[in-house]
């Protein structure tokens, strides 16, 4: 097909940040009605180059045609007059007003033209309708606040169909969802598609990738290495596509001598629950925290951390009891709690890798200052270096790193602090397949050290691949315990959807 098919086609794109050029005479066509996969390492370029598409950002040359004629997208109102709408990983709905208010926000339908009351029926009706086109029985008069993440995004879908978009871009939709309610955004994907939508879809899940997409673009250092059908690819070809190299192994298992008791958790009850829960983890056990999201273990590891209020309950680090009121207790404890919330609680995007790395740790570490400040940035500068941070460079500034670098960094920042039992929540998230495996060698090796690791993860290859021993949760309990050895996808399913 040549250029007259495109909706939307990018010729020769360059953009750079203060002499840094992050892309490369990107060239780039999107047909009416595809789903465009758009996938590469972390830093390769992806993110920039749709907010360019939606003009979060202005390319420094190249040209941009939407229906075969030349446009300058110089800004938000630019992109939704063409008819671009985006769904971030950040959601952008106002948590108090209700389906119908966010999906009118700011462009409220009115009763009698402009100055009039506003039509709240009409608006009513409309979101309904909206909602049903994308198949989903959400009530328009919910409270957003009251929805699952994947609903929400759902509803954000619906604020796109409202401005007629007839290209929406999706920055790594499925990165926090569950299994079930990625299966549900996938089927919404293929809805929009069969509407004749054109979908720009980035996520880092290749087997999501291959089910969903029409065509795939693959980005390496700023760079588009190829336009490819979905139907000529697999995911060995994305993997060495975008890597430059095939990976032998996906997960790296090891296996380890089993040692000391390292983190017992008594009768933990947390405020705003009636759930007991009770569990230990030991050295060269690693310890897979599985369920659906919402099933409570983030709010268990939370609790654990000091960071959420515990109503009752008894915990012991290397067999003697702690008491943790505050997450600075939890570090004096020999705790590290590597958050999936890297912007929440991760980081400080203003201030540069090393303030972060070392300076952030330093003054939580208080009193325990068992690492000094020279010691821990060279630590730090090994620990960017196998993540394969980049860029490496520990002076940057960390908003101005990738989504992935940026997990990257929250996890080398937690290594540095001498922990003895590690809660990793969701590392992987956002991160690329071959950073993905040094990520596990990194865990790895903190056990050899006779680090306790526990890993929450909604992936179950990711569970299964990791872990040694398997703890399903279900609505705030442990509902299963099996070693990794007995356990297989199926089995932990059924225990984190029963009574569901
Ligand atoms: N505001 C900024 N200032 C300076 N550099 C930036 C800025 N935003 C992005 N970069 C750099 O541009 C490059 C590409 O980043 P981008 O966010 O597009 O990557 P990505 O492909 O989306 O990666 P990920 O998979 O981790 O989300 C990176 O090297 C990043 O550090
Ligand atoms: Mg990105």
């Amino acid at each position: 097909m040549g250029e007259r098919d495109a909706l939307l086609e990018l010729r020769g794109i360059n953009k750079g940040f203060s002499g840094n050029q992050v892309l490369k005479e990107i060239h780039l066509d999107i047909r009416p009605g595809e789903v465009h996969v758009l996938l590469g390492e972390n830093g390769a370029g992806k993110s920039t180059l749709i907010k360019i598409m939606t003009g979060a950002y202005t390319k420094d040359s190249g040209d941009i045609f939407w229906e075969s004629n030349k446009v300058e997208i110089n800004g938000p109102v630019d992109a939704m007059n063409l008819g671009i709408a985006t769904i971030y990983q950040e959601l952008n709905l106002i948590p108090e007003l209700t389906v119908y208010e966010n999906i009118f926000l700011g462009r409220e339908l009115k009763k009698n033209g402009k100055y009039s009351l506003l039509d709240r029926k009409t608006m009513r009706l409309k979101a309904e309708e909206y909602l049903k086109q994308l198949g989903q029985d959400i009530s328009p008069d919910a409270k957003v606040s009251t929805l699952g993440i994947g609903q929400q995004q759902l509803v954000e879908i619906a604020k796109a169909l409202t401005i007629n978009a007839k290209l929406i871009i999706m920055d790594e939709p499925s990165s926090s969802l569950s299994e079930s309610e990625i299966e549900q955004l996938l089927t919404t994907v293929m809805e929009l598609r069969k509407q004749g939508i054109a979908i720009v879809y980035i996520s880092h899940k290749l087997e999501e990738n291959k089910r969903i997409g029409d065509r795939i673009s693959i980005l390496r250092d700023g760079r588009k290495i190829e336009t490819l059908s979905m139907a000529e690819t697999d995911t060995e070809k994305m993997i060495q596509l975008m890597v430059g190299r095939s990976l032998d192994e996906k997960y790296p298992k090891m296996n380890f001598q089993l040692g000391e008791e390292g983190l017992r958790v008594e009768g933990l009850r947390l405020k705003n629950s009636s759930k007991e829960i009770s569990f230990t983890a030991y050295q060269g056990q690693i310890l897979g925290f599985s369920g659906l999201v919402g099933a409570g273990r983030t709010e268990l590891a939370r609790g654990i951390f000091g960071v959420d209020p515990v109503a009752q309950g008894k915990v012991y680090v290397f067999g003697k009891e702690v008491k943790i009121k505050c997450p600075e207790d939890a570090i004096k404890a020999g705790l590290a709690f590597i958050t999936e919330d890297r912007k929440g609680e991760g980081l400080i995007l203003d201030q540069t890798l090393e303030f972060n790395i070392t300076i952030a740790n330093l003054k939580k570490l208080k009193k325990n200052k068992f690492l000094y400040k020279d010691k821990m940035k060279a630590l730090a500068n090994d620990y960017l270096k196998e993540l394969q941070v980049r860029p490496g460079d520990i002076t940057a500034q960390a908003r101005k790193l990738s989504g992935g670098n940026q997990q990257k960094v929250v996890i080398a920042k937690w290594l540095c602090t001498n922990a003895k039992v590690f809660i990793f929540d969701e590392p992987t998230r956002g991160i690329d397949v071959g950073a993905k495996v040094e990520v596990y060698r990194l865990i790895n090796s903190l056990v050899q050290d006779g680090a306790v690791v526990i890993i929450i993860s909604s992936e179950l290859p990711e569970i299964l691949g990791i872990c040694d021993r398997i703890l399903v949760m279900n609505e705030g309990q442990i509902v299963d315990d099996m070693l990794r050895e007995q356990a297989d996808q199926e089995k932990i399913m059924k225990s984190a959807t029963r009574g569901n």
